[in-house]
């Protein structure tokens, strides 16, 4: 009984904060919470995300860069609501390797530390990838000075020196990165730099020498629109049609990373995603979610006011229904915010005219996202009818 007052309480409170419901309005749950307390029950009004995903076997992350950490309050944040850091740029090539043979460790040890010191598991994110590549390579490249075979050989090198120096520190690793078209019927995309330069093997070859550089990390082949974005789902059926053959062959590929970045103006269907998420489970392959954010339209990239009042429930939904998916599923094992406020998200120097993508506004605070994650996560700990195999994985 004292089980389910918590939970209905928890649902209108929720409810109230999803309506656009300030703190005097959530009054009412912050003291149901204190009196399951004093009965027993963790207040989980208070209680980090990272807390409430640990009891459920549920990793949450959030990509970092190093400048934002020095910030005491916003790194007080980062190190207490999160227990998996991605690096948002600092192990990218071209941050590690900015001139030929010489090596710049500085932004990814960094965020490496701050992880140790705070209890946090790392996505090390991304080793092959035809974004963010160092200018010495694409120069070379251009100017015939590097051909495709040395190109091949430079991958290795590069991908056995990164993943050597972090071996044992990287719990998944983002070993390619957007291969595959958005066209229907999709495919890897014949235009890509690495297809067009070095030939299609550089995928299986990238997951077989991170493989042996580090046995074991976890290797994740990490996409955008794979997720219940595409009404199609063309681009889910050809990245889950690759990875298959890739695990027949023996391929070491044990991951799929969904990238999860929405936008409320477009479709988007979570029961497809957690279809999706039950697909790749079935293969034998984790899931993680790993960039997820939802973008906006707003006033401007520096207040970022939604101007369409919809979207203040929009966005805190879709966060909670992506979250839901991945917790519908065990084999997904982290869900992991491109950033989590506001003011340090990619998406107002990206996408023009949109932001109020995170989870937290530009002053740090919580949003509604914020609460409404905290919320799922409360309710799947508490006995929630969610991380339940509800599929047949395939043999
Ligand atoms: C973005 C970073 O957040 C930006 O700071 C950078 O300028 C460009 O890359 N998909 C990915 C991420 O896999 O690496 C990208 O990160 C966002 C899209």
């Amino acid at each position: 009984m004292r089980r389910r007052s918590v939970l209905a309480a928890g649902a209108a409170g929720a409810a109230a904060l999803l309506a656009g419901g300030t703190s005097a309005e959530a009054a009412p749950l912050a003291k149901t919470a204190a009196q399951a307390a004093s009965a027993g029950d963790a207040p989980w009004t208070s209680a980090s995300l990272r807390d409430l995903a640990a009891r459920i076997g549920l990793r949450v992350g959030s990509a970092l860069i190093p400048q934002d950490i020095e910030t005491p309050s916003y790194a007080a944040i980062a190190g207490s609501q999160f227990s998996v850091v991605t690096p948002g740029n600092a192990m990218k090539w071209q941050i590690v390797e900015p001139a030929r043979g010489s090596y710049d460790w500085s932004q990814a040890d960094q965020l490496v530390s701050f992880a140790h010191a705070n209890n946090q598991l790392i996505r090390g994110h991304t080793l092959i990838w035809h974004n963010q590549l160092p200018a010495w390579l694409t120069a070379g490249v251009a100017n015939g000075t590097i051909t495709s075979a040395q190109l091949m050989e430079l991958a290795h090198q590069h991908i056995t020196t990164e993943v050597t120096r972090y071996r044992g520190k990287i719990w998944q690793w983002d070993v390619c990165n957007e291969f595959f078209t958005d066209a229907n019927p999709s495919g890897i995309d014949q235009a890509n730099w690495w297809i067009v330069n070095a030939g299609p093997d550089i995928i299986p070859n990238a997951f077989t020498w991170a493989h042996e550089a580090d046995p074991n990390a976890l290797l994740f082949y990490n996409d955008y629109n794979i997720g219940g974005e595409d009404g199609s789902n063309a681009k889910f059926t050809a990245v889950y049609t690759y990875l298959r053959q890739l695990r027949s062959q023996g391929v070491p590929v044990h991951g799929v990373g969904i990238q999860g970045h929405l936008d409320t103006q477009y479709g988007w269907s979570p029961a497809r995603l957690r279809q999706d998420i039950e697909q790749y489970a079935g293969l034998g392959l984790k899931v993680a979610i790993t960039e997820a954010d939802v973008r906006t339209f707003v006033n401007n990239a520096t207040d970022q006011v939604p101007t369409d009042s919809l979207s203040q429930f929009a966005q805190p939904f879709e966060y909670s229904e992506m979250l839901k998916a991945a917790l519908a599923v065990p084999e997904c094992i982290s869900f992991t915010v491109w950033g989590f406020t506001d003011s340090d998200s990619w998406v107002p120097g990206v996408f023009a005219g949109e932001g109020y993508a995170g989870i937290y506004d530009v002053n740090q605070q919580p949003k509604a996202a914020y609460y409404a994650l905290q919320s799922d996560l409360a309710l799947a700990a508490h006995g929630a009818p969610r991380r339940v195999r509800t599929y047949t994985p395939r043999s």
